[in-house]
């Protein structure tokens, strides 16, 4: 691991990291994003969807475990490039009285850390069954755990609903700014490229979020009749 610890010593390895550890993230949105539109097609089609996930072995514990290491590696990184940033500019400003901050990295700070919170109390509420133990006991005609009616009545709650599309406008700001500067850090900016950069970082996370939005917002307002 020593190539490791060279990399995460320099402040470009830092952030390195931070944009492969936000790559996979991306990945794991747009996976994720898209297997929820399912809701759509009907309780059988998402049970479905859900059951192969939760029996899929490989794919369900090799994607837990990258993501249990890419996302707290990718706050490490953020707040020691955070760190290391205000230093450098708090020493250059000095004289001049400025505030050693922007209000980008502002909403990505504030903005990462609302999307940490709202994580923990997603798996809270759908992965755990924390905050409602009942939905551990819905059951399909099959015995597959009932993933739709959970859904349906996680959403039924209009609280719920409005910390889930708020926090999805957290990941908005998130996911523009970040994959944008994604190319930046793993060198793939060019001058004649940079429309076309920043138009993808804008298309990418308005269909992330608007995606994900969708389902809340149409159980709250169908009751979730397919
Ligand atoms: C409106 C937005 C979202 C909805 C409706 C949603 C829905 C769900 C559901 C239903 C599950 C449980 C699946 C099951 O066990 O059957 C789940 C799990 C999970 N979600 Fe989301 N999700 C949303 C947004 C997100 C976002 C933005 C992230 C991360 C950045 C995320 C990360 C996860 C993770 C890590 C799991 C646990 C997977 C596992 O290991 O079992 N979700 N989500």
């Amino acid at each position: 691991m020593s190539w490791f610890s060279n990399l995460w010593a320099t402040t470009i390895g830092k952030k390195i990291v931070m944009a492969v550890t936000g790559l996979i993230v991306f990945g794991f949105v747009l996976g994720h994003m898209s297997g929820n539109l399912l809701i759509f097609a009907g309780p059988e089609v998402f049970n479905g969807y859900a059951h192969t996930l939760q029996t899929s072995g490989p794919l369900l514990w090799g994607t837990r475990i990258t993501l249990l290491l890419a996302i707290p590696l990718h706050i490490v990184s953020a707040v020691q490039l955070t760190r290391l940033n205000m230093g450098a500019r708090q020493q250059a400003y000095a004289k001049h009285e400025k505030k050693a901050t922007t209000p980008m990295a502002m909403m990505m700070k504030y903005g990462g850390l609302l999307l940490m919170v709202f994580i923990l109390l997603h798996l809270a509420h759908y992965t755990l069954h924390l905050t409602h133990p009942q939905f551990a006991t819905y059951l399909t005609a099959e015995g597959h755990h009932d993933a739709y009616r959970m859904v349906i009545e996680g959403f039924s709650d209009p609280v719920y609903v409005g910390l889930y599309v708020l926090s999805m406008l957290a990941l908005w700001g998130h996911l523009d700014h970040g994959a944008w500067s994604m190319f930046q850090t793993l060198g793939l900016s060019h001058p004649d490229y940079d429309d076309a950069r920043r138009n993808f970082a804008r298309v990418f996370a308005a269909i992330i979020v608007l995606g994900f939005s969708s389902v809340p917002i149409y159980v709250l307002i169908t009751g979730g009749a397919a």
